[in-house]
């Protein structure tokens, strides 16, 4: 049995650090904040390159708070991608801004630059590149592109704890799963400017710098001192991690070459990822997936419905076919296992059932 991850093996490898770091805090009696928070998001601005990091509840927390930062609200317009988590677009509509979704590159399931320019008009304010399955999106292209517009590119982080953000705001995700993944719910904004790190900060405060002096109309959004700590032991592992994953997707990379109809990932040219997902395509996906999950080996859908087709956007116009690249990656997406923990003998076994399933002829599939 290969589960598509068991999140209990990066804890167990390190489990004496992790209880070490958990009593820590327990007998430290701050459990708000402190010196255990400030010490990871000083760790974390140092390992992303960058001179500030502000720990928050979440990545959606960290999206949001990022966007309320820059001053983005009621009338503006944002660029997403059309086939991001869903959690991107929510933070665009939670500061009151609309999304204008772009399709991305059908290759590198990034932002298409050309497209971006083609979507911007008099509101656009703001461009959120997502670095999907941990690829970075092409910053170089889209950062032009909002220079010469004038407006702002952020990048949301979330799958990539590890690349290089180009000097870009960035919002990171630390969910379980996550390369970099806390023992709940946790998030961070990475950026070299310190007046929008403050403000950030503030906002996740109740809008206030200092206690009873309420500048703002701020949240409750806070990183955990257990999580920071928890998060502090694993980031001197996160390299480690991050080489592992390399290896594994080199492996199936060359393994899989060459099955009919099967597309793999594509790293751009330029680009860099730390491969949070495999994420291949198959016009038969789901008849793979039932396959493997025949053979007990478990696969993710990244992401089953694209945001435009979810409930939650139904008021906003959207169809069937008014994104069909993201409608396509929502039909043939699957993501196979892919984390540091995963075997050489995992991977075969792995390469070795898809092989099988994707061999079978179109006509005897049931
Ligand atoms: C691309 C992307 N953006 C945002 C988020 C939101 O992060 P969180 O679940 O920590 O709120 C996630 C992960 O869940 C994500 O994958």
């Amino acid at each position: 049995m290969i589960p598509f991850l068991d999140l209990r093996l990066a804890t167990e490898e390190l489990r004496p650090e992790i209880d070490r770091a958990l009593a820590r805090v327990m007998t430290s009696g701050c459990y708000i904040l402190g010196a255990e928070v400030e010490a990871f998001e000083n760790e974390f601005a140092a390992y992303c390159g960058a001179r500030h990091c502000v720990g928050v509840a979440s990545g959606l927390d960290a999206l949001t708070l990022l966007l309320r930062g820059l001053g983005i609200g009621e009338g503006d317009e944002v660029i997403v991608p059309s086939n991001t988590y869903i959690a991107t677009w929510l933070a665009v509509s939670a500061v009151g801004a609309r999304v204008v979704p772009v399709e991305p590159d059908a290759a590198t399931y990034n932002l298409d630059p050309p497209r971006v320019e083609d979507a911007m008009g008099p509101r656009t304010r703001a461009i959120v590149a997502v670095h999907l399955y941990g690829q970075t999106a092409a910053l170089g292209a889209l950062g032009e592109i909002a220079r010469r517009r004038g407006v702002m590119l952020v990048a949301d982080a979330a799958q990539a704890h590890g690349v290089d953000l180009g000097g870009v705001p960035s919002a990171f995700s630390f969910y379980p799963t996550k390369n970099l993944g806390a023992l709940g719910d946790g998030g961070a904004v990475v950026t070299d400017d310190a007046a929008l790190a403050g403000r950030i900060r503030a906002l996740g405060n109740y809008g206030s710098r200092k206690k009873h002096l309420n500048e703002m109309r701020g949240v409750n959004s806070r990183l955990d001192p257990l999580q920071a700590a928890v998060l502090r032991e694993k980031l001197l592992h996160l390299d480690a991690w991050n080489r592992r994953r390399r290896q594994i997707a080199a492996l199936y990379l060359e393994q899989l070459d060459g099955i009919p109809d099967l597309v793999l990932p594509r790293v751009a040219e330029g680009c860099s990822t730390v491969w949070h997902a495999f994420a291949i395509r198959h016009p038969r996906r789901d008849w793979l997936a039932r396959q493997l999950g025949l053979e007990e080996i478990g696969t993710m859908i990244h992401y089953p419905v694209p945001p435009h087709l979810s409930q939650a956007y139904r008021d906003a116009g959207y169809r069937r076919g008014s994104f069909p690249i993201a409608e396509r990656i929502a039909a043939e997406e699957l993501s196979l296992p892919l984390h540091p923990h995963l075997t050489v003998e995992q991977v075969e076994e792995i390469v070795g059932s898809l092989c099988l399933a994707a061999c079978v002829p179109m006509e005897d599939v049931a």
